[in-house]
């Protein structure tokens, strides 16, 4: 019996990504892999069911789809489907376990097999695998594209008959994979970019995209975590580094916000005075809304308006770019399934570090020592 892997159509909200698109189905399929997806799941990133089909996947509904051994998902499965999930199976997706551990705790008492994407270790071997560095490349892309269409002005400098048109500034904060993107980006349309992490190593990454970087006077000793995360600031440097970055957030037309310490409520780094602070007209593009946001008058999925600033909370930029977001987020996930199906089987591997890393739930256990310890625990 081969290994097959089930494609349920995403439910949530605005949600338009597809955990497989045919290209990944492809290479399954010669992995060996048997490969059902459930009728219209790739509507949403302009796949039709017959484009499945030609790449050698089966179309069929929710059921024959929850049969196979392995469901590859988006987003956690809701309600319904958590239904379905037996022991047998192996979920594999972004299942959000440090943001919502209680979801983990139910992923669990199914007795599924959970492995979460946003758990895979940043390692060499496991880059190929790295979906949450693909989908902050497009949230950061996507972020200033959002920004320009919402800016009252150009971005790049213009000479015209008409007179000379100062370049945008754009500043970004936080400086990973979606900050780096969104530097490179508002810089190839002509804005002037400054950017501002607290780890020091970034630096020399926002030098090489084209961003000036902001130095605060600032401790920042211990702010790198493991992994090249960051780790949060204690409270006292924590409200010295809003205070620091009100001027530089009042000299932008843009922020983007993209500053995440894994596990925790985004850092606040853009307070209301420095909302104040900022020119009527101007844009902040909070991509940390998510988990919180990075300004303190971020609404979760909604745009806030403050002395003619605008703030814009999204709380799923990938999603907005279906084709590319699901192509790369499929490379990622096919990845992952293929790296474990050996010999016909999908393995167990708990020696394996990246298994081990993205495993969150199995024999009905939380495995991963982190959300294990973020839930309450039971009285001694
Ligand atoms: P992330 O999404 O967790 O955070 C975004 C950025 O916010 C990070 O650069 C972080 O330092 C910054 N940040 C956190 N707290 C902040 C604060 N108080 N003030 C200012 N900035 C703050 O991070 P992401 O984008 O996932 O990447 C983090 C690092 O991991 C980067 O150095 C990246 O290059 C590295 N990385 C390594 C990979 C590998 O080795 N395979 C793959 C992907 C990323």
């Amino acid at each position: 019996m081969p290994v097959s892997v089930g494609v349920p159509k995403e439910t949530a909200p605005l949600e338009r990504r597809v955990a497989l698109v045919p290209e990944a189905v492809q290479r399954l399929v010669k992995a060996g892999v048997e490969v059902v997806v459930e009728h219209g799941a790739g509507e949403g990133a302009f796949i039709s069911d017959a484009d499945f089909e030609q790449a050698g996947a089966r179309v069929a509904g929710r059921t024959e789809v929850y049969a196979a051994r392995v469901i590859a998902r988006v987003q956690p499965p809701p309600a319904d489907e958590m239904e379905m999930l037996a022991p047998e199976h192996v979920l594999v997706g972004f299942l959000r376990p440090l943001d919502d551990p209680a979801g983990a705790a139910r992923l669990a008492a199914t007795g599924v097999t959970a492995l979460a994407m946003e758990l895979v270790p940043r390692t060499t071997r496991a880059q190929k695998m790295d979906a949450l560095s693909a989908m902050a490349t497009i949230s950061g892309y996507k972020a200033v594209l959002l920004a320009a269409e919402s800016l009252p002005k150009f971005f790049p400098l213009l000479t015209t008959a008409a007179g000379t048109i100062r370049p945008a500034k754009v500043l970004v904060l936080g400086a990973g994979v979606a900050g780096l993107q969104a530097i490179a980006t508002a810089r190839r349309l002509g804005a002037v970019v400054s950017a501002y992490d607290v780890r020091a190593a970034a630096a020399e990454q926002v030098e090489s995209v084209g961003g000036k970087f902001v130095k605060l006077e600032l401790d920042t000793t211990g702010a790198e975590g493991t992994g090249g995360y960051a780790a949060a600031l204690d409270e006292e440097r924590q409200r010295r580094q809003v205070e620091l970055l009100v001027p530089h957030v009042g000299d932008s037309d843009v922020v983007i916000s993209t500053a995440l310490v894994p596990g925790m409520h985004a850092p606040l780094l853009v307070s209301e005075d420095a909302v104040r602070a900022m020119k009527p007209g101007s844009v902040i593009i909070d991509i940390a809304a998510p988990n919180g946001g990075n300004c303190a008058l971020t609404r979760r999925g909604g745009v806030v308006e403050v002395g003619g600033v605008r703030i814009f909370g999204p709380l799923n930029l990938p999603a907005e770019m279906p084709v590319h977001a699901s192509q790369m987020y499929a490379r990622t996930v096919g990845a992952m399934i293929a790296e474990f199906v050996k010999d016909g089987e999908f393995r167990l591997d708990f020696d394996d570090e990246i298994f081990k890393g993205a495993c969150v739930a199995h024999g009905g256990q939380i495995t991963n020592d982190r959300v294990r310890g973020m839930l309450p625990q039971p009285a001694a």
